[in-house]
């Protein structure tokens, strides 16, 4: 009974709490903010872009995780960009030591300042291009809202805290996405992003080899991929890498929740959909559909996405170089 009270309590304060964040969510975001004063800055972050990932097509899975990464800490302010001379930034904390990328925002930045200096923040350059890389690997298009502008802190811990980490069930995620204003539809729909990139094998050896302490494996895990996914990576390796979505992670498809409804999501997290009934609803449907929605959903919970604690109008500032904060 005392159980079943604070669980009402716990979904009336995290619906609050969703309910707060959104309204606080996107304020001072439209469509086309650099209309007048830069113009061109979206065709130059497309153009980048596209020179890039045709000749590096892995580079958009991480580009497109930077985003998500950078808005669930302090909001989407470009504060996963910023470096620390003594190590103790968001990209010195163990979820961000796996990013990869940071010469293609500068690379981006660059052409923009050349463009027009001082215009375009760093916390919309890398919102323009995460809906850039995953347009060029055949996924959907949506409009970026912008006028975000760039934090001045970035604090390695928050990280750690705010990161939902591969070994998160279902009701941790529902939290850590509530608590930034996101519905369960949004975890489902941006968990498919796992349809692009790679993992280490740090991310998830757990479950192919310990995952109770006893040397067994994650009952939840298909033990066919398990013995596939032994043979790339052995029991103390961190550094090799496996496909999260094989024979297409290069490609933006809905091949994720066929994956996850065959039980080989590769993380615990992903494997954690199939145990709340809205998500798992989402997987099924989408594991074999053809005429399916996820498009257009993805696009619209990455503007969901985009709209965590974002900073506007006189806030913040718009940094020159996206590694440092201006004097
Ligand atoms: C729901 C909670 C999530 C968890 C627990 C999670 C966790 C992870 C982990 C552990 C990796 C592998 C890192 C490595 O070992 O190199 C990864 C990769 C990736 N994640 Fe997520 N993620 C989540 C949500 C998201 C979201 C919302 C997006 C974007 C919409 C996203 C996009 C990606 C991409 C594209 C990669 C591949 C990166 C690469 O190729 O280097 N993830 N994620």
């Amino acid at each position: 009974m005392a159980t079943s009270k604070l669980s009402i309590c716990l979904l009336f304060e995290m619906i609050f709490l969703a309910f707060v964040f959104n309204l606080a969510n996107g304020h001072g975001l439209k469509n086309g903010f650099y209309k007048k004063t830069c113009p061109n800055a979206e065709a130059i972050v497309k153009k980048t872009i596209h020179e890039v990932i045709s000749v590096a097509p892995s580079l958009a899975g991480p580009l497109l995780r930077m985003h998500f990464h950078d808005c669930f800490v302090r909001g989407c302010d470009g504060s996963v960009l910023l470096d620390s001379p003594t190590r103790q930034a968001e990209k010195d904390a163990i979820p961000n030591l796996t990013l990869r990328g940071f010469q293609i925002i500068d690379k981006v930045k660059a052409a923009l300042e050349k463009e027009c200096p001082g215009v375009v923040s760093c916390a919309d350059t890398l919102a323009i291009i995460a809906r850039d890389v995953t347009y060029e690997v055949m996924g959907p298009f949506w409009e970026v809202e912008t006028g975000r502008r760039d934090g001045k802190v970035s604090i390695a811990n928050e990280a750690l805290i705010n990161l939902p980490p591969p070994f998160a069930n279902i009701s941790a995620l529902k939290t850590t996405f509530a608590l930034k204003g996101l519905s369960v539809k949004d975890l489902v729909v941006l968990s498919g992003g796992h349809t692009i990139g790679i993992s280490h094998c740090s991310s998830f050896n757990t479950r192919l080899y310990n995952f109770t302490g006893k040397g067994d494996t994650d009952p939840t895990l298909d033990p066919n991929y398990i013995k596939r996914l032994k043979l790339k990576c052995k029991p103390a390796d961190q550094n090799s890498i496996v496909e999260m979505d094989p024979g297409s992670f290069k490609t933006f498809d809905q091949h994720y929740y066929t994956l996850v409804a065959k039980r080989r999501g590769l993380f615990q997290s992903d494997a954690a959909l199939l145990d709340d009934s809205e998500t798992k609803a989402y997987v099924k449907a989408h594991a074999n559909s053809h005429g399916s929605t996820f498009f257009k959903d993805f696009g619209v919970s990455m503007i969901n996405m985009g709209r965590i604690g974002v900073l506007t109008g006189k806030d913040g500032e718009v940094r020159k170089v996206c590694t440092k904060v201006n004097h």
